[in-house]
């Protein structure tokens, strides 16, 4: 039988490219150019099979306009909000995700972003890189301590779990809000509070877990930012559309937030310039997964849904729109 096209957006750690190219007529992508919808429409043309990452929007435009041979759209990423899923499933296109390999990565930037932001690391770091560090003080630089502070988790999933274990071995006390309690929370131990009002005001410290979708996006708004403790510290790690940039660059410069700790964007890789003129703002350019065996990981369960689908069976990762 044929080995099925496979058009691979972006490149890949070269294990999972050796692995794509034996067993399937690959379309890599060497010089890691970025497609735009067009050109990704050109090249699927003729492919049973496309490999994507996050940096590719798949809408119900270019999905609409697929060729009836493409069966499968497989994201290197848990997060699935740059496909219109629900579009694909209409067309009968299979849609998986690559979740749980990126668990403890994930969960390690947020808490990197957690301290980064709380530590004042950003300011720290430039100062010595800028070689202007003149001595040490015993007044300057003061951050905001872990020990006996709240950490809200917004969206108690996989990452959320992970991140709220590692917030707990810092010393802090873990909230939780979600639509409803989660059972692995008790041996956190992480409290369930179910009014967001009352979750957000105990908010110390805030960390968001959620998807992005139409009804999370601006969750972190000017009138959720005003819930928070006044001088909280917010952490974001999933998605950058879950924040109002303005509202929270607002809270940054009155006070209200005293720092925050950002590995994603609205629009990226394009970074609000507000943020930039800060100094309270410790910002990474979204490698939460990105660690040698995560992507690694990544690449493998996303090739291991596909080669599951060709084979005729169910890929382990199917997400649902
Ligand atoms: C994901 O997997 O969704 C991460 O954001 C990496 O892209």
């Amino acid at each position: 039988m044929a080995k099925p096209v496979l058009i691979v957006t972006r490149r890949l750690p070269p294990t999972v490219e050796r692995r794509i190219e034996k067993n399937y007529r690959a379309l890599l992508n060497p010089d890691d150019v970025q497609f735009g919808s067009e050109s990704l429409l050109r090249v699927a043309s003729s492919a049973d099979g496309i490999l994507c990452t996050t940096t590719e929007r798949i809408d119900r435009t270019l999905i609409d306009r697929l060729p009836n041979r493409l069966r499968i759209i497989a994201t290197f990423s848990v997060g699935y909000d740059h496909i219109e899923v629900a579009a694909a499933q209409r067309r009968g296109i299979t849609v998986t995700n690559t979740p749980d390999v990126l668990t403890e990565a994930t969960a390690d930037v947020a808490l990197l972003c957690l301290l980064g932001a709380s530590r004042r690391a950003y300011e720290g770091n430039r100062l010595v890189r800028e070689r202007t560090w003149g001595r040490w003080s015993a007044v300057d630089f003061l951050g905001v301590g872990l020990q006996g502070k709240t950490l809200g988790i917004l969206g108690l999933g996989r990452i959320g779990r992970a991140t709220a274990r590692r917030a707990v071995a810092c010393g802090l006390s873990v909230i939780y809000h979600n639509r409803t309690p989660v059972a692995e929370a008790s041996t956190i131990p992480a409290e369930y509070v179910a009014r967001l009002d009352a979750f957000l005001a105990r908010a110390q410290f805030l960390s968001l877990h959620v998807p992005a979708t139409p009804a999370t996006r601006h969750f972190l708004n000017a009138a959720n930012l005003a819930k928070l403790p006044k001088g909280a510290i917010v952490v974001n790690t999933a998605r950058g559309a879950l924040v109002n940039d303005e509202a929270l660059i607002a809270a940054l410069k009155s006070g209200q937030v005293a720092a925050v700790g950002l590995d994603v964007y609205e629009g990226e890789p394009a970074v609000n310039p507000g943020y930039l003129e800060l100094a309270n703002t410790f910002l990474l350019p979204h490698l939460g997964s990105a660690t040698i065996e995560t992507r690694d990981a990544m690449g493998h369960r996303a090739v291991d849904n596909i080669d599951a689908f060709f084979a005729g069976r169910t890929p382990g990762d199917i997400v649902a729109a």
